[in-house]
């Protein structure tokens, strides 16, 4: 799957992007905010992690969409974007994302949020989606927010990041469909 936007590309994982990940991922500035990747994060890592990818997006149908968000000029990898936990008969799935810090704060994550949410809603036919952050991630909670997101809930001790080996609590943060068309 492809999909594009202005500045971006949105696309499967693949071979090729083992390498390039390691560095991005190799940073506790992005994964501490992240579940499943440890640190440090290195080519093992990264080739179990895209290997992973690759099978989910073969299922069909598929409960994940694991994509690669690419710049449309430089064709660099610079993150991640998922949707996960589908559920086509409750009309339901997460989201989850993350990018290369030294790529931050140029509206790259907001740009890649809004392809996957429009998918979600208008392609896949979803009607709502959740997303899980840690308290203190604010740049994740304001884009949250920016599209519509309400916080629905507060999960204490609820996961052990990966990366740091840290129990942590979650902010539950759903959006209706309703919520983003307007
Ligand atoms: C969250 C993340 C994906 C944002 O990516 P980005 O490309 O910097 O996002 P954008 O440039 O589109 O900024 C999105 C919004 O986030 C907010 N924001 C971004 N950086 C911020 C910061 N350092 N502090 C506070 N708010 C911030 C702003 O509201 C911004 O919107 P605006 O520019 O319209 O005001 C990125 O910071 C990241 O990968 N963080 C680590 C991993 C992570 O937290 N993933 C999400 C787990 S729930």
């Amino acid at each position: 799957m492809e999909i594009k936007s202005e500045r971006i590309i949105l696309r499967e994982f693949n071979e090729e992007d083992k390498k390039i990940i390691v560095p991005l991922l190799n940073n506790l500035n992005v994964t501490k905010w992240l579940l499943v990747y440890p640190f440090p994060f290195d080519l093992s890592d990264a080739e179990k992690t895209i290997n992973h990818m690759i099978k989910r997006s073969l299922e069909n149908p598929r409960t994940s969409y694991n994509l690669a968000i690419e710049l449309k000029k430089s064709k660099e990898l610079i993150g991640g974007i998922g949707l996960v936990k589908i559920d086509l008969e409750q009309k339901t799935g997460g989201v989850m994302y993350w990018v290369g810090e030294k790529y931050w704060r140029n509206g790259y994550g907001s740009e890649a949020l809004k392809i996957i949410l429009d998918f979600a809603f208008n392609v896949l036919k979803l009607r709502r989606l959740y997303a899980e952050v840690y308290p203190g991630n604010d740049s994740s909670i304001n884009l949250l927010e920016k599209f519509g997101f309400k916080k629905e809930g507060y999960l204490r001790k609820s996961v052990i990041c990966k990366a740091d080996g840290k129990i942590k609590d979650t902010l539950y943060y759903g959006l209706l469909k309703e919520d983003y068309n307007k």
